[in-house]
């Protein structure tokens, strides 16, 4: 799953995604004040526009150019509030932070012995800040041996759970149903989020 097998997706059709934000994002974020934000492994832009237009000054990194391309390409008079970046989240540190807000939907981030790239997504996370990570249910997306794709083989909601100390407040940890139909071609029907907050203490 690297840059060459990310492009020939995208480019395999006009449009890869529907355009509408994740309904986990909307479900978790509305409500949260704007702030800064880092939308990893943000596709055609779908998530990083919607927060652009709440308010959020929004940092969006992807490893595909064609998604890129197809993100900047529908910013409009968002310019001021999204900076799209061309980068591989495994070989390169985020984007400086810290960030109100780190999102990650349906980002196959491939385990590492030591979590060097999930550590950095954590670390941008300011203080008071918080972090979303959503998969889909593990337990809908069986192994293809034919394309060597495992999903143990990416962290899941309940990995990233699993190296949160002490120092973050977990709000939200469970499989629920999708908002929306099922991606193209797919037929998950249930998500998995994460939703914390760098720091402890009661609050929302
Ligand atoms: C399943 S898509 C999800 C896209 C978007 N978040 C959404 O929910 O519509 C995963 C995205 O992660 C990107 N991606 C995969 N590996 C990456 C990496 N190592 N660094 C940055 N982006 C990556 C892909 O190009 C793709 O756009």
């Amino acid at each position: 799953m690297d840059a060459q097998f990310w492009n020939e997706l995208y480019g395999g059709r006009e449009q890869l995604w529907s355009g509408a934000p994740n309904g986990v994002l909307v479900t978790e974020v509305t409500g949260l004040p704007p702030g800064r934000a880092l939308d990893v492994g943000c596709g055609e832009g779908g998530d990083a526009l919607w927060l652009a237009r709440r308010g959020w000054q929004v940092t969006a990194i992807d490893i595909s150019s064609i998604a890129l391309e197809r993100a900047a390409a529908a910013t409009g008079a968002l310019t001021d509030r999204v900076t799209w970046s061309h980068t591989d989240l495994t070989s390169a540190p985020p984007p400086a932070g810290p960030f109100d807000l780190v999102s990650a939907q349906y980002f196959p981030l491939p385990h590492q012995p030591d979590h060097t790239a999930l550590r950095g997504l954590l670390d941008a996370v300011a203080p008071g800040g918080t972090l979303l990570f959503a998969g889909h249910d593990p337990a809908e997306f069986p192994p293809d041996d034919e394309h060597g794709f495992h999903p143990d083989d990416f962290y899941q909601p309940a990995d990233v759970a699993k190296l949160l100390d002490e120092s973050w407040t977990v709000l939200v940890d469970e499989t629920r149903p999708r908002t929306a139909p099922a991606p193209p071609g797919t037929h998950h029907t249930r998500d998995v989020v994460l939703r914390a907050r760098r720091g402890s203490g009661s609050g929302s």
